[in-house]
């Protein structure tokens, strides 16, 4: 359970970059056009990073051994960004990516619909790049799948 966890959250994460890429480019080109296939589009990227949230919330509370809230964890990196930057930075991307689904559904236009989704998604897939334990940055453990 506990890899199977970890390696799905691991690999996960491409299928939300992807998603992310695929949504803010669709959002370029279509500009004038929304059919049920762009809303699709948008919502299965928002799903799967609420999938990543599940998950990460599952490994943060009951798996994960790099979370550690022992005495002086701020001063230890790996604690430190798991515990805490992991955390907040990828809450954060989820919530402006869920309001700006949620937004981009209230407009009527098609241009000012993908125009909410091409601002949103890409504030959050900047914030999800930073907040990521990419296997270069050192102390953090982080694997590429
Ligand atoms: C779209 C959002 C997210 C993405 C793309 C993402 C991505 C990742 C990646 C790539 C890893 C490293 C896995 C490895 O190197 O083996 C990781 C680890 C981790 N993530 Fe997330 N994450 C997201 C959201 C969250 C959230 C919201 C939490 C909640 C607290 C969370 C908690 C964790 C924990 C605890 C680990 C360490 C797991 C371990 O023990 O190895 N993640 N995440």
């Amino acid at each position: 359970m506990n890899s199977f966890l970890t390696s799905m959250h691991s690999g996960l994460r491409w299928v939300v970059l992807l998603l992310l890429i695929f949504s803010i480019f669709n959002a370029i080109v279509r500009r004038n056009t929304y059919e049920k296939k762009d809303r699709l589009l948008y919502m299965f990227t928002m799903v799967s990073m609420h999938i990543q949230l599940v998950i990460g919330l599952i490994l943060y509370f009951f798996i994960s051994e790099k979370v550690q809230f022992v005495e002086g964890w701020m001063k230890v990196k790996l604690y430190r960004f798991y515990g805490m930057e992991h955390l907040v930075g990828m809450i954060l991307a989820i919530a402006l990516v869920t309001i700006g689904h949620i937004s981009s559904k209230k407009q009527t236009e098609a241009k000012s619909k993908h125009k909410r989704i091409l601002i949103w998604y890409t504030i959050g897939l900047i914030l999800i790049l930073a907040f990521i334990p990419w296997p270069f940055r050192a102390g953090l453990l982080g694997n590429w799948f």
